[in-house]
Order: structure tokens, then sequence, then C-alpha cells
């Protein structure tokens, strides 16, 4: 007797036909003391398990209930039920966990529609809805194919420290590590916190970006990247931020923005037809639940294209590219710009731009991708490199629809002097990213890389709408239960 997953199962269709199998999950529903709906986990479909009552002890059926898991061992026979090939009848049931019906009657368990409002107050429980692992195993498969896009590809997986002395964004966003007693703070003469006498000797933070360590990797292995959490205490309560989240960060030596800009396309579009090949019966259903979801939405606020449309779109066109100045030209004079429908209305250059103006760009102008470039040095991190303009920086921004932005990149600042010139205009402390300025030392090249940040890839490729429904257990201001 093989041990099956349903997935597995399902998949071997009537070539399984009289076969002897075990499966084990949990009950979606049992109806009319007859049929198990049963799923474990690794896939969308239930498998249907066929009980003969007669055939066991009333007992054992009555602790088969909605949540409760079990093993079936049986027989797997054609299915006179639409919508499966085949299903197993029982000949032994155990049941490892039973669920009580008056217990999951308050949770999400309950087989009924659930906001995603609820799912996420039992974060703990929603892994067994369709939605949540729909959307966990997408995410699954967007993880491996950017190790896969990157692998083949001559990169080298970096593993860059999540406790750092730095700041590497320069936002000063940052979450304190610590093992000082809070309540009993070691002060010096100047009354101040005395790091000196603190775990490391000194102030450390959770890192809001493997980008600097990843430059000096890139500065010896040449082309490589890190996947791993980041941490920003930024205090925006949005649909698209969170305070934890997994960042991709290639680095590559010799490389210019256009060639970065290359990188970043061909890997964003990789890992979008990776999800297509791979996630069929995952994608059907998000994008079932997807268009359900806009027959609800106010008719401006509906999207025009389903979730596949939405991919093949991305997928078929290229993405366009334009300057910062351009943009800002088009912005304002664009009708929400002119009308003042702009929460932030554009009338000048240098103005920092707003997801409202992304998502114009995106989805009202070009109704395409857009790649942004040559942003404003003040709005921009210091490590970008400086135009000859003295005004603008080699940074990118790919802005997605219903997203806004999903990458950003630039090319470094490798020459010596005009970092340090850039770090002191915009009050980087040299002495803390000494190792940094090393890296401009020794063999120093121009290179380039840029940050995905993995729930927004998530987001856009689920259809989903908030990014608290796309990781496990977010992390959000005011938020850290589970
Ligand atoms: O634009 P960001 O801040 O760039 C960096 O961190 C650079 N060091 C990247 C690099 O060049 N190596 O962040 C990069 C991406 C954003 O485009 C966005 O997708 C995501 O990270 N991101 C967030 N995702 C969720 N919640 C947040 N609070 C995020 N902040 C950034
Ligand atoms: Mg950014």
């Amino acid at each position: 007797m093989k041990v099956y997953s349903i997935k597995e199962l399902l998949s071997k269709g009537k070539n399984a036909l009289h076969e002897e199998v075990i499966v084990k999950g949990w009950v979606r529903s049992f109806r009319s003391n007859q049929f198990i709906s049963l799923n474990d986990g690794s896939g969308q479909n239930n498998l249907q398990i066929i009980i003969n009552y007669s055939q066991f002890d009333t007992n054992t059926l009555k602790l088969i209930t909605t949540a409760s898991a079990i093993r079936v061992d049986g027989v797997v026979a054609e299915s006179k039920g639409a919508g499966q090939e085949i299903e197993v009848v029982a000949n032994k049931l155990k049941i490892y966990g039973h669920a009580n019906p008056d217990d999951v009657q308050e949770t999400i368990l309950q087989p009924k529609r659930h906001s995603l409002e609820k799912l996420r107050e039992q974060a703990h429980l929603r892994f067994r809805t369709n939605t949540f692992a729909a959307v966990m195993r997408v995410r699954n498969s967007l993880s491996f194919a950017i190790h896969q896009y990157f692998n083949t590809n001559g990169f080298f997986y970096v593993n860059t420290p999540i406790i750092t002395g730095s700041d590497a964004e320069g936002a000063g966003e940052m979450f304190t590590v610590t093992n000082f007693d809070l309540d009993n703070l070691p002060k010096n003469e100047e009354g101040k916190t005395d790091y000196s006498r603190d775990f490391f000797a000194k102030k450390t933070n959770l890192t809001v970006s493997g980008q600097l360590e990843a430059e000096a990797a890139a500065m010896g292995l040449g082309k490589v990247y890190t996947f791993g959490p980041t941490f920003r205490a930024e205090n925006s309560n949005t649909t698209r931020h969170l305070a934890e989240f997994w960042m991709v960060e290639p680095e590559v030596a010799f490389y210019d923005l256009e060639k970065d800009i290359d990188l970043a396309e061909d890997f964003l579009k990789y890992c979008i037809q990776y999800v297509v090949d791979n996630c069929k019966d995952d994608l059907d259903f998000l994008n079932k639940r997807f268009e359900e979801e806009q027959k609800q939405k106010p008719k401006e606020e509906r999207s025009e294209q389903n979730l596949y449309e939405k991919l093949e779109f991305v997928l078929k066109n290229k993405f366009i590219r334009l300057s910062y100045t351009e943009a800002i030209d088009i912005l304002k004079k664009s009708k929400p710009n002119q009308k003042g429908k702009f929460k932030y209305p554009i009338d000048e250059w240098g103005a920092d731009l707003q997801s409202e103006h992304e998502r114009y760009l995106v989805e009202k102008h070009f109704k395409t991708p857009v790649v942004l470039f040559d942003y404003p040095a003040k709005i921009k991190a210091f490590y970008m490199r400086l135009n000859d303009d003295r005004k603008t920086v080699r940074a990118m921004d790919v802005l997605f629809p219903g997203i806004g932005e999903i990458i950003g990149g630039s090319q470094r600042e490798e020459r010596l002097d005009v970092l340090r010139q850039k770090m002191k205009d915009l009050n980087v402390d040299e002495k803390e990213l000494w190792w940094y300025l090393d890296t401009r030392k020794f063999g120093t090249v121009p290179h380039a890389g840029f940050g995905l940040g993995l729930e927004r890839l998530v987001l856009f490729v689920t259809g989903m709408g908030n990014i608290r429904d796309v990781i496990p257990f977010p992390r959000t201001p005011n938020n850290a239960e589970f």
C-alpha cells in the first residue's frame, strides 16, 4: 500500500484505478455519512472519500467532522460524481485529531465564505483555507523561481547579516537590537545610553537591506544576490507596506543602469512565467476569486483584465522606460493634477512620487509596466551614482499595475571622492561605513543592483489586494500577533 499526497493521486487519475492507497489529510466536509471531502494541503483540489457506513462503527463516524485529521486506507475507484475522475473507497479509518464542531463553528474552518480580515485574525488557521493555501503555494513557487533564475544565470546566493550597525538606506527607519535591560539603561557621562556596554559594544539594528554587504560580495564574486528578511520601522499603514518583508537583492559588478533594468525586466518576466507554467490549479482558483471580487467593486475601480490577462499583459509587453523628468512633465499636465484630484499635487521638479502618481502613469497613462530612471539626488539614497548634471542619480524604479513600485534599484556610486561628498551631503556617518568606503579603494568598478519586495510580487501574481494576505504572519504597526 502506497501513501500518496492528494495532489499526486489526483494527477495519476485513472492510472491509479483499483490501487490500494493510503491518504492522510483534514476533513473539509462530511456529507450524508457517506462522502468525505479531504484536503492535505498538497494542492487546491480535494479528494472524495466514499464511506460505506455499515462497515464502520458509529462512534468512529461521529468523530469525522469538519477540520478533523484522518488517515484513510482504501481502494481507488472511478468517480460517479462530477468534477473528479477518481475517488477512494475507504476500508479503514484512523482519526488523528478530532475537531469539536462547536469550536469549529467559531473559526474560519467552518466551510463558508469568510472575509480576508477574519482570516487574518486567525492567521494560525488560515493555511487550511483555499485562498490562503493557494497564495502560500504560489509564494513558494515564486521563491523557487527566484533561486532558479539566479542560479541558472551565474549568480551566487550570499547571506547578508540581519543584525547590523548600518542604515543601508539612510532613512532612519530601523528597529534597534539590544540586550540591555530597558528599565535600567547604562548611561555615559553625558547622560546618554552607553552602547559601548551593549552586546555588540555598539548600537545595532535589524537590517533594512542587504545591499551594502551584497556590494562587497559582488566586488569579489561578480554576480550575487541576497534573499532574506528585511525590517522597516516606517509607520505606514498601507496595503503595500510591511514592517518585516522578504527582499531579493541582486548586485552585479561591471553593470550599468541599462543592464540593471534589463536584468530586472527579464527576472520579473521569468518569475511570472514560472508561476503561469507551474501553478495552474491555484491560479485558476485565484483568478475566479479575483473576478468575483471585481464584480463587487464600483465600476470605475474594476480591473478591465482578469488575473491571467494581467499576467499575460506583463509577460508580452516591453516595459516603458522613462526619465523622472519626463514623468514629472506628464504628471504635471495630467487631468487628475489639473483638476486637483491628487492628494499630493505635482507642481515642481524634485517632488517625490507617491503611489497615486506611480499608479496613474502605469494604469492610466501608459497602461503597461513603467521603469522610471534618473531621479533627483535629493530624494534618493546616498549610494546612487551621481549623473553629470549633478542633480540626478542613476536610480530606477519598476512600477506595476495595481502595485506601484515593485522594484527599486540603481547604479552605485563607485567613485570614492563623489561617494564621500554624497555621504556628507546626506548626513551619512562615514565612520560606521568605513568598510563600505574600502570597497571603492581596492579595484572599484561600476556596478549596479536592485531590490524586489517578494510580497509585492506575490500580491501582483495572486491578484490579492492587501500585503497582509500574502505573508503567513504579517508584522505591521500595532500588530505582532502570533
Ligand atoms: O526601494 P527600496 O527601499 O530599495 C532598497 O532597499 C535597495 N537597497 C534595493 C537595492 O538596490 N538593492 O526597497 C526595494 C523594494 C521596493 O521596491 C519594494 O518592492 C520593497 O522592496 N519594499 C517593501 N515591501 C514591503 N513592505 C515595505 N515596507 C517595503 N519597503 C520596500
Ligand atoms: Mg524604493
